[in-house]
């Protein structure tokens, strides 16, 4: 065969033109942060609230958010793990559950609203739209435990007015009417099995509210039940795979194969404790071992992120804050994920999952609030007022008292007597 020397010529060319470009392709930690530029993250989960709460008694006006070093989040680390969107989480603890839940569930929303009205990084935004439009750090409010609603549709109703546009409907206790994937940290309502005739009632109206069912923390059961009923895409806030670390916190493969079918998401979580089983190093690549195997049962279009930071102590080597993220979207490039792929798991499902469910809110106009309440059985309590037969006055006073005047009072009585009567 007679060769061409200009074709050979040509062919070298090329290829060393090729093996420069390869030298040449940006950096894979450079990728990942230009893909995060694009799609900046969503994060499902973040307990700073709590925080705020627990250290400065949700006093603002003695912090500084953009630089707080006493905490896994503050602005400007944010801004370096290139977080476009967070959900705070206005978590109360279940030992408020029957009695001050809802106040200081209000007092959270409170905070929240606060600090992303005082900062002019972030920006409180209540739709998908709102979240696609905004230019800063868009904040959400997401609900984390059912105890928070006190068995009322009426109180979740009014919270959904407030913002609030995801619900977990446990944390680690039972509900009247709904069961926690943890067994062992309180005893309430032991006898509560999946979901309540109750519970499906507040799954059905928070569908039609538009506020997306969140069943992070629920058991399995639970999380089957609302599978089945739910008419919108469901999320799993902070949840990873069972199958690689069994925790009771995670999320088993049938219910990961449901959950694709219901087109809802899992936003894989990094606390150390749901990845670990026993591993002695738990790293970047530890989590990117969950997100492989979501990706094998229920594809790349199922996963998110949420990072609980502040809402536990223990992350991986590499993921210590939440400036850290970019450090998985590498892992992930090389492991072979494609960037149409991440911006999915960064932002794009998300936004899918939440604008199906708002889009079943709209097509749920002509439909009545839900007015159904909980059997007073089964939330009996000593916080509970019984208001179909109240009695309107307490039986032992007379119609029209006051009640017995202080010490203060009498003396305050006698005070001004006798200046009246030496003034006259
Ligand atoms: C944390 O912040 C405080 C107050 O802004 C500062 O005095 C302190 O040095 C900081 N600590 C660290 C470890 O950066
Ligand atoms: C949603 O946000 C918009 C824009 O900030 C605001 O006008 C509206 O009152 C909010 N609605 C609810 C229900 O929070
Ligand atoms: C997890 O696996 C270990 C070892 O196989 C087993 O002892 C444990 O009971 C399992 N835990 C759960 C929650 O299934
Ligand atoms: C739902 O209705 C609102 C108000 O009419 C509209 O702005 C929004 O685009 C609708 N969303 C979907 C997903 O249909
Ligand atoms: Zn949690």
């Amino acid at each position: 065969m007679k060769s061409n020397p200009m074709k050979l010529f040509l062919w070298l060319l090329l290829l060393i033109s090729d093996v420069l470009a390869f030298r040449t392709e940006k950096p894979v930690g450079e990728r990942a942060v230009e893909l995060m530029k694009q799609a900046p993250l969503i994060d499902g989960h973040n307990d700073l609230p709590l925080q705020l709460r627990i250290l400065y008694q949700n006093r603002l006006s003695k912090i500084n958010l953009k630089i707080l070093n006493t905490t896994f989040t503050n602005i400007q680390k944010l801004q370096s793990g290139h977080v476009g969107a967070q959900f705070w989480s206005v978590y109360v603890l279940c030992s408020a559950q029957n009695k001050d839940a809802v106040r200081l569930t209000l007092e959270q929303i409170d905070v929240v609203k606060r600090m992303c009205q005082i900062y002019p990084e972030l920006e409180l935004v209540n739709t998908s739209q709102g979240i696609a439009d905004s230019k800063k750090i868009a904040c959400l409010i997401g609900i984390e435990g059912g105890h928070s609603i006190d068995s009322s549709l009426a109180t979740l109703r009014m919270y959904y007015d407030l913002g609030v546009r995801y619900m977990s409907l446990t944390h680690t206790c039972n509900t009247p009417w709904a069961e926690s994937s943890s067994k062992q940290v309180h005893n309430f309502y032991p006898n509560v099995n999946g979901l309540s005739s109750f519970g499906k009632e507040v799954v059905m109206e928070m569908n039609r509210l538009g506020m997306m069912i969140d069943l992070s923390h629920t058991s399995d059961s639970t999380a089957r039940m609302a599978l089945r009923i739910s008419r919108a895409p469901v999320i799993f806030s902070h949840s990873s795979a069972f199958s690689v670390c069994n925790h009771s916190r995670n999320v088993p493969d049938d219910i990961l194969q449901s959950l694709k079918r219901n087109n809802g998401i899992v936003m894989v979580t990094f606390y150390k404790k749901v990845l670990a089983c026993g591993r002695e190093v738990v790293n970047v690549a530890t989590v990117a071992d969950h997100f492989d195997h979501i990706k094998k049962i229920a594809g790349s279009k199922s996963i998110g992120i949420g990072g609980d930071y502040d809402g536990v102590d223990q992350f991986p080597e590499g993921l210590e804050d939440v400036s850290k993220y970019p450090a998985l979207i590498e892992e992930l490039l090389r492991r072979g994920w494609t960037e149409r792929e991440l911006s999915g798991v960064l932002r794009e499902n998300f936004l899918r999952v939440f604008r199906e469910v708002e889009k079943v809110r709209n097509d749920s106009r002509s439909v009545n609030e839900n007015e159904k309440e909980i059997p007073q059985r089964e939330v009996q309590n000593s916080c509970r007022l019984d208001l179909r037969n109240p009695p309107l006055l307490p039986s032992d006073e007379l119609p029209i008292s006051f009640g017995t005047p202080s010490v203060g009072q009498t003396l305050c009585l006698m005070f001004i007597s006798v200046i009246y009567i030496i003034l006259h």
